[in-house]
């Protein structure tokens, strides 16, 4: 699939799961901690709500229910963000090309704006639009808990923040290990939405997303030091001086490219089994690394 057929299609998922979110945010009133929710949930790539509804069409799950899991975990994933800039964490002014939540308006509106977009994610997964079967709901909502929670995202944001200031460098396997809490779990939650949606077998997903995570997360990484800050959307040569622990930081960027392009192959020679159907989100795996925003 071409590029700029992955990038249309991308951009109408990312549009589905942004509308479901403005709906909701609708009746919350005008202020800060709602002005700065809807703010923090736009301009994005839209890829994990992406992986949702996209995996979740390949085995056939209602597409409502898709969109209401792909607006979950955009939600979640734009707290993560939203908490990631503030001041006691990595210090960003500039997110998705705007002013951070807490530039914008003050830290303790970042810090609420943050607490009530992860609350929205949960909500999201209990309404009968996500699905009709109660068990289903519940399945998401616990698998979301542990990707996001203590287990998987802020886990990994914790590690990120403890290896500033460690006193041994970390392993190529501790590396990993972070990356996969901190970035992979949420996108693993992604792309295995759409078959618990339908109660089908969610290995060859699971497989997919760690690999395409952790391309991701080295992507990012190398952006960083090679982006366009104006590109990119936020501050760029910041990981090195801030002390984090990257792929780039281990490997090197050559080493770290080749790496992430292996763990593109791996992504898409999960998917085998899907054949063709599978080409859009062989054509996401690719993008992952390729992309310069
Ligand atoms: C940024 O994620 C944070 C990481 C896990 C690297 P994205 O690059 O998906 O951010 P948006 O949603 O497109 O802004
Ligand atoms: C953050 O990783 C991942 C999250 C869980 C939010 P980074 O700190 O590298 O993300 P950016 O570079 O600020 O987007
Ligand atoms: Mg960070
Ligand atoms: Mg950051
Ligand atoms: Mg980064």
């Amino acid at each position: 699939m071409q590029n700029s057929d992955f990038l249309l299609k991308l951009k109408a998922a990312a549009s589905a799961t942004q509308a479901c979110l403005a709906d909701v945010l609708q009746p919350l009133g005008g202020l800060p901690v709602a002005e700065g929710m809807r703010y923090a949930v736009v301009g994005g790539k839209g890829l994990r709500g992406f992986l949702v509804t996209e995996s979740a069409a390949l085995v056939g799950a209602p597409g409502a229910g898709a969109i209401h899991a792909g607006a979950a975990v955009e939600a979640m994933h734009a707290y993560s963000l939203v908490h990631d800039d503030l001041p006691c964490m990595d210090n960003d002014d500039l997110r998705r090309g705007q002013p951070t939540v807490h530039k914008k308006w003050d830290e303790a509106t970042a810090v609420l704006v943050g607490d009530a977009l992860q609350t929205l994610a949960f909500e999201l997964l209990t309404l009968p639009e996500c699905s009709s079967d109660p068990k289903v709901r519940l399945a998401l909502i616990s698998s979301l808990a542990r990707a996001s929670g203590g287990q998987g995202m802020v886990l990994g944001q914790a590690q990120d923040m403890a290896a500033e200031t460690a006193l041994k460098p970390l392993t190529l396997s501790d590396i990993s290990q972070l990356q996969q809490n901190k970035t992979g779990a949420l996108f693993e939650w992604s792309a295995t939405a759409g078959a618990v949606l339908v109660g089908t077998d969610a290995g060859p997903f699971r497989r997919y997303a760690q690999a395409l995570g952790l391309a991701f997360q080295i992507t990012d990484d190398i952006l960083d030091v090679e982006g366009n800050a104006a590109l990119v959307g936020k501050a760029v040569r910041k990981d090195s001086v801030s002390g984090k622990a990257t792929f780039v930081s281990f490997l090197g960027l050559e080493q770290a490219k080749r790496r992430a392009q292996d763990l593109v192959d791996e992504a898409c020679e999960s998917l085998v089994i899907f054949g063709d159907r599978a080409s859009t989100l062989k054509a996401a795996a690719q993008f992952a690394v390729s992309r310069s925003t």
